[in-house]
């Protein structure tokens, strides 16, 4: 026979409607890929069910069993009935009901799905004492009995895929599943922390968790204290959009097991433009190739999300989602530019674990009153005439108050608040401020400099000719004025002015020697690049002594960055010791 001919005979039909059960199996394919698959469509029933408790069982990484009970509504005889059948659901009676549906549930396949590729149970009641218990098989009813329990449903799933042997094929190994479900149950469990949770596996309990009153009070009952002490609270609203959440502290970032949870309207989904959006917020923070771990809680209006894109409804459809990605990444770099998000010895100021509620809003920046972070530059510095009378050549308001400052190795600055110690970093701190300051010059086309009396000639060698010449209007914009230059001589005329022990000469060698090692890189990041690179080589010293006025300058410049805590290269500018900390060193707790 060839392709061409027809497989039936003509004229007899060759299109049929699939029997129920078939279609079903099918169906099960989407929403059923695995075990984990029927926690998680099994869980979702309990919580759009009102259960304020929910006990989970697995056996064989759920391949043998799963067994969800929960105290929630319960369902009649009728409804656990009409459940099995395919597109039956209590949740939605028409497609304008899937605006903003507001349970997980509204597709009404995940039952009979599942009821087709395993042996089903299902024990109900909507009462204490009066429930049904339904046996099924295979999608097809064989027992219904009266049963007595108390409110609530509980579902047991035997033997999945016994019926269909190429999905049972795929199954992984039980310990893979088993690994699949703690993720589900974990994910859910961040997302209802009001929700009673246990989970056991083959006969031993593995996670039991009283209902919580934050994100990070879970987090501590799923993993430890220590662990959710490791970050820092995000809430931010713009618009009609609200991030909130967890971020992991940048000198954390890579020390452990990277998880990702981002939720939208109280929905776990899978999002990396969001993930990335948020990881855009860490740039410069961290080293390149390390990404944080993220608990994140996103809602918007509910009619500017689709949510029936996907059929285990994991992903979601944004009407505006650059707007939304924004919104994620701003949350996360305010968070980013507190105090909390600076190195902790120990633990952290931020949380403990005797305050798990967070509301204990983050710790500010001495005086407490100090409103202008995460974000309020004021780089329009005038020319400055005396050669570094200032650190930075920004002018702090006069009548600031700030903490008393102390140098210690003539390399750290330290000073005290509420909860603890501070220390900064003199070096990487100015190395921050010139950053962000350059990277505002080259925006706005202007950065603060200084005419020199006796303009320098620099003689270059050809690979520094080379980058100056690649890098001439950058810099320019950075503050240095070149003149004409002569073969592979450059006049300099201006310079910025960031500090009295400034080197301009060396400053501008020593950058051009680093731009000239280096491979081009695309222009944004070019600029980024030389912005760190300049600032690097501009930047105060360790060793430096600093002047109270100087250390003065340079704090409240550093509270002015959008990103204080950590330098250009991702290492700390800033480490907090907190009392808590230092308590419990010396045994007083
Ligand atoms: N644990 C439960 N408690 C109460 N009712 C349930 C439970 N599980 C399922 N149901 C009922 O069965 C219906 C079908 O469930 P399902 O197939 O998951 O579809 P959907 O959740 O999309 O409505 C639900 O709409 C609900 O009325
Ligand atoms: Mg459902």
């Amino acid at each position: 026979m060839t392709s061409t001919q027809p497989r039936v005979a003509v004229g007899s039909l060759r299109i049929a409607v699939l029997p129920p059960a078939v279609a079903d199996q099918i169906a099960a394919g989407e929403v059923v890929e695995r075990p984990a698959s029927v926690v998680k469509e099994l869980i979702e029933n309990s919580l759009d069910a009102g259960a304020t408790s929910i006990d989970i069982q697995a056996e064989d990484g759920g391949r043998q069993k799963i067994r969800i009970s929960d105290d929630g509504s319960g369902m009649s005889r009728d409804d656990a009935l009409l459940a099995l059948e395919r597109h039956a659901t209590s949740k939605i009676r028409s497609a304008a009901d899937l605006v903003g549906v507001p349970t997980f549930g509204f597709r009404g396949e995940a039952i009979p799905a599942i009821c087709s590729v395993s042996q089903f149970d299902v024990e109900t009641a909507e009462s204490d004492g009066d429930g049904i218990h339904i046996s099924a098989a295979g999608g097809a009813v064989k027992a219904v009995q009266s049963a007595a329990r108390r409110r609530g449903t509980t579902i047991t799933v035997g033997r999945l895929f016994y019926n269909a042997p190429a999905r049972q094929k795929f199954l992984r190994s039980a310990r893979s599943e088993w690994r699949s479900i703690l993720d589900v149950v974990s994910t859910m469990s961040l997302m209802r922390r009001d929700v009673r949770l246990t989970l056991s596996h083959d006969g031993k309990e593995v996670m039991s968790l009283a209902s919580a009153h934050s994100m990070r009070e879970r987090i501590a009952a799923l993993w430890s204290a220590d662990y959710a002490s490791k970050f820092i609270n995000v809430d931010d609203v713009s618009g009609a959009i609200h991030v909130s959440g967890l971020a992991e502290r940048p000198a954390d970032v890579g020390t452990s097991t990277r998880r990702v949870h981002i939720a939208v309207n109280g929905r776990a989904i899978r999002d990396n433009g969001m993930v990335r959006a948020a990881e855009t917020a860490y740039r410069s923070t961290i080293p390149s190739g390390v990404r944080p771990t993220l608990f994140l809680e996103i809602v918007v209006p509910a009619d500017s999300v689709d949510i029936n894109v996907h059929p285990a409804k994991s992903e979601v459809r944004f009407r505006d989602r650059w707007v939304t990605e924004r919104a994620v990444e701003n949350a996360v770099r305010r968070a980013l530019g507190t105090l909390d998000a600076a190195a902790a010895v120990g633990a952290p100021m931020v949380w403990s674990p005797r305050s798990p509620d967070t509301s204990s809003g983050p710790v500010q920046w001495p005086p407490a009153s100090a409103t202008s972070l995460p974000f309020a530059p004021s780089y329009e510095g005038s020319v400055d005439s005396g050669l570094g009378s200032r650190v930075s050549g920004l002018e702090p308001a006069v009548d600031e108050p700030v903490p008393q400052l102390t140098q210690l190795k003539r390399t750290y600055l330290m000073f005290e608040v509420d909860t603890g110690v501070v220390l900064i970093d003199q070096h990487s701190a100015h190395e921050r401020i010139l950053f962000e300051q350059f990277m505002h010059a080259f925006e706005r086309g202007a950065s603060p400099s200084q005419k020199l009396l006796f303009p320098l000639t620099l003689t270059l060698s050809a690979a520094e000719a080379d980058a100056l010449d690649q890098n001439r209007e950058p810099l320019e914009k950075l503050g240095f004025e070149l003149g004409a230059f002569g073969g592979q001589s450059v006049i300099v005329h201006s310079v910025p002015t960031p500090h009295p022990r400034f080197d301009a000469e060396r400053c501008l060698r020593d950058s051009l020697a680093a731009l000239a090692g280096d491979k081009p890189a695309a222009s944004a990041s070019k600029l980024q690049h030389l912005a760190a690179t300049v600032a690097c080589k501009a930047a105060i010293k360790a060793g430096d002594v600093m002047s109270q006025p100087e250390m003065r300058a340079l704090f409240i410049a550093l509270r002015q960055c959008e990103l204080p805590a950590h330098d250009v290269h991702g290492r700390q500018t800033i480490v907090q010791l907190s009392w808590d900390e230092l308590d419990r060193r010396f045994g007083r707790r």
